[in-house]
């Protein structure tokens, strides 16, 4: 796809946008997205145009090749850069990765909920298994996703008062979930149903939380709250995308806690999105470690966690707080990201990598595979992965 961004180039400053430059960009996105959304908009779409073939059943998702970008006034975001990684059936994948790096907006994507007409996928596919068949996600028309979203996929947020409406009572707005999802539930299986997501969730008089306001609950109860809705239909996905950062750490771990015993009653995937190493240290089975729009490393929790391989992941461990570790400071990555919207054609973190060298200047490095898990876009890997 052309980019608008490239009008720009020869500029020496590239921050700096001229009014018909700027007038170009808008005319420029305008077209883009108007296209988009009439294609994404349309009614009536043959299933045949986005049903698709798992590349292995066992996967709850295969992402491959995503990328979804914001046509903004001062150029293309490329938020999700080429992103490819599978969420196998029942395992919790963890995403990790600084502020910026597309951890949210690689799982918004599957929701279809970036945010439009700025926010688009425009290449790439989202595999999404329903176990008799599979749709590609970034193909589906927007009124078919509805009925995706909620019933097969559900997702946590980070602040739980923002997603509960604080009009209703608990009670209700779980019931409403369940009824939605399942129409042919009389009220009162309805209300059998909230009352035992609501202690399957750790909450101890049911009843009583039944005809709460959010208002009246805590952080970590309405955290709880939220998680007895998005298990409540049973969906085959769940993304949490940083569901314990608003929380004080005693309900952190409370939370944390509740997820893994749930791992165990749910036959649900997990998608974790986290700044927190432990958390996903502690959950995750898969870790999918991303940069600047990118997947740099992808692996099993303890490739990820005892062999990290990319000099960004290493960066990263080392700059996690360690009990009984005496440090005198924290160690942090020197440098910056490089502006998403101007994004060099080599490697991403060359200009903040300690390890460089003469191939670093070449093109992208490709994604190597150091072992049957572990995979790394790094050029020290590359003799690694051809066996010389
Ligand atoms: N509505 C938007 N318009 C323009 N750019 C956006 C928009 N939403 C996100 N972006 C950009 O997309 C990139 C990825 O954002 P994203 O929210 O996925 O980051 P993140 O990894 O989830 O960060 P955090 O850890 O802070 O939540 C960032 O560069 C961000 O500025
Ligand atoms: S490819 Fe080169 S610059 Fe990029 S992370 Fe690896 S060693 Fe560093
Ligand atoms: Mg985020």
């Amino acid at each position: 796809m052309a980019d608008s961004t490239k009008t720009n180039s020869s500029k020496k400053n590239q921050n700096y946008i001229s009014a018909s430059e700027s007038r170009n960009i808008s005319r420029y996105n305008r077209r883009i997205t108007d296209a988009l959304e009439k294609q994404r908009n349309r009614k009536h779409v043959p299933e045949s145009e986005y049903l698709t073939t798992m590349k292995d059943p066992n996967n709850t998702v295969e992402y491959d090749d995503l990328h979804t970008y914001f046509f903004t006034d001062i150029g293309t975001v490329r938020a999700v850069d080429g992103v490819s990684f599978e969420v196998p059936q029942g395992k919790t994948v963890g995403i990790v990765g600084e502020s910026g790096c597309g951890k949210s907006i690689t799982s918004l994507s599957l929701m279809q909920l970036v945010q439009r007409p700025q926010g688009q996928i425009v290449q790439g596919q989202i595999r999404f298994n329903l176990g008799d068949k599979a749709y590609d996600i970034a193909k589906m028309p927007a009124n078919m996703m509805e009925k995706i979203r909620g019933n097969h996929v559900s997702m946590i947020f980070q602040e739980p008062m923002t997603s509960l409406n604080p009009v209703f009572r608990i009670g209700e707005q779980i019931n409403e979930v369940i009824t939605l999802h399942n129409p042919e539930k009389s009220e009162a299986e309805v209300k059998d149903h909230t009352l035992h997501m609501l202690d399957l969730v750790g909450i101890a008089n049911p009843d009583g939380i039944y005809k709460r306001y959010p208002h009246e609950l805590s952080g970590g109860m309405r955290q709880r709250v939220m998680i007895a809705m998005a298990i409540a239909c049973d969906p085959k996905l769940v993304i949490a995308d940083e569901p314990t950062t608003a929380l004080d750490v005693t309900i952190q771990a409370q939370i944390l806690d509740l997820f893994r015993n749930l791992k165990e009653k749910i036959n649900s995937s997990i998608m974790l999105i986290t700044h927190d190493l432990g958390v996903i240290a502690e959950m995750a089975d898969t870790v999918v470690v991303m940069y600047a729009g990118r997947i740099v490393e992808k692996g099993t929790a303890d490739d990820i966690f005892l062999h990290p391989a990319h000099p960004y992941t290493v960066g990263l461990m080392a700059s996690k707080p360690v009990v009984n570790r005496k440090v005198d400071r924290l160690y942090s990555i020197p440098g910056s990201v490089p502006s998403p919207i101007h994004m060099p054609d080599y490697c991403y973190f060359r200009d903040r990598c300690d390890k460089r060298f003469s191939l670093c200047n070449g093109k992208y490095p490709a994604e190597f595979q150091i072992s049957e898990t572990h995979k790394v876009s790094c050029y020290q890997y590359m003799d690694v992965a051809s066996g010389a």
